[in-house]
């Protein structure tokens, strides 16, 4: 059976993840006749699929990704696929915790591993634009430092070449309003650290040093 969560998969360690991601990417388990009998059925034949498979997503993320419509969504355009289906397994297990949007929680549980690869695969093809938030350039350049010192080594930027191998989900261009929150809720336990890595640099920053890191994020 594929598990649900790569993080805790025992066969992964954290050297191995990525290969492991990679592999369950590409090779989705044939799924159980009848398991999705709905699902089947309600998928009509378009020329352009995008719009079918990403129906309940998009509301909130958009056909492209970028949440234009939804200030308060992430922007999950030009994610790389593996990181994209581990945050969506972490909501669905409750490793991360919708407090402020339980219909996220609610529309992945009921979406089954083989869309959630397809979803992954067509949001990650999306191109990642900046959501061109106003930022403060002091701030920002404090943040570069702090990013540059504590978290470049795992969150490249969206366009980095390595970006789909890097450790991290990319960060620069995403929405101030969901850092902060993502951020106060790993230091608040209200998410689980899914690498002990990053949990001890989080440690090291505090309520200031997230407003310069998320001013920087938004100067991409
Ligand atoms: C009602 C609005 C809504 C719907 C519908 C929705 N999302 Fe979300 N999504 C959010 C919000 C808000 C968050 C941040 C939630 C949190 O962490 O508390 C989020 C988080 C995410 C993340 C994590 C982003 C990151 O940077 O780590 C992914 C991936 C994602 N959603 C994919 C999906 C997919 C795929 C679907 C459809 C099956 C979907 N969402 C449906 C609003 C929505
Ligand atoms: C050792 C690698 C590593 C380091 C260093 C690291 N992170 Fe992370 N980060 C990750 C991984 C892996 C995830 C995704 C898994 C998770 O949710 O825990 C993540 C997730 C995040 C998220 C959630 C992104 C999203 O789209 O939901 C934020 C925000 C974040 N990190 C910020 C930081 C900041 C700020 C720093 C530096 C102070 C940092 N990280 C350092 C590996 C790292």
């Amino acid at each position: 059976m594929r598990p649900q969560y790569l993080w805790k998969s025992s066969t992964c360690t954290p050297a191995l993840m990525w290969l492991c991601g990679a592999l369950l990417a590409g090779c989705s388990l044939p799924s159980v006749a009848g398991e999705e009998p709905a699902e089947a059925q309600a998928a009509p034949a378009l020329v352009d699929a995008a719009p079918a498979l990403t129906t309940g997503c998009a509301d909130c993320h958009g056909v492209d990704g970028l949440a234009a419509e939804n200030l308060d969504a992430p922007v999950i355009a030009g994610m790389p696929a593996v990181h994209l289906e581990e945050a969506v397994y972490a909501y669905r297990d409750g490793a991360r915790q919708c407090r402020y949007e339980p219909l996220m929680c609610e529309t992945v549980k009921h979406t089954s591993d083989e869309r959630i690869a397809d979803l992954a695969e067509h949001y990650a093809s999306q191109p990642r634009k900046s959501s061109k938030e106003t930022y403060d350039r002091e701030l920002a350049a404090k943040g570069e430092k702090i990013h540059a010192r504590l978290c470049a080594g795992c969150h490249v930027p969206p366009d980095a070449p390595d970006v789909a191998d890097a450790l991290g989900i990319p960060l620069h261009g995403q929405r101030g309003v969901y850092l902060r929150y993502a951020l106060k809720s790993y230091q608040d336990g209200r998410r689980e650290n899914l690498l002990g890595a990053m949990a001890a640099k989080l440690k090291q920053v505090d309520s200031d040093d997230i407003e310069a890191l998320v001013n920087y994020y938004a100067s991409y």
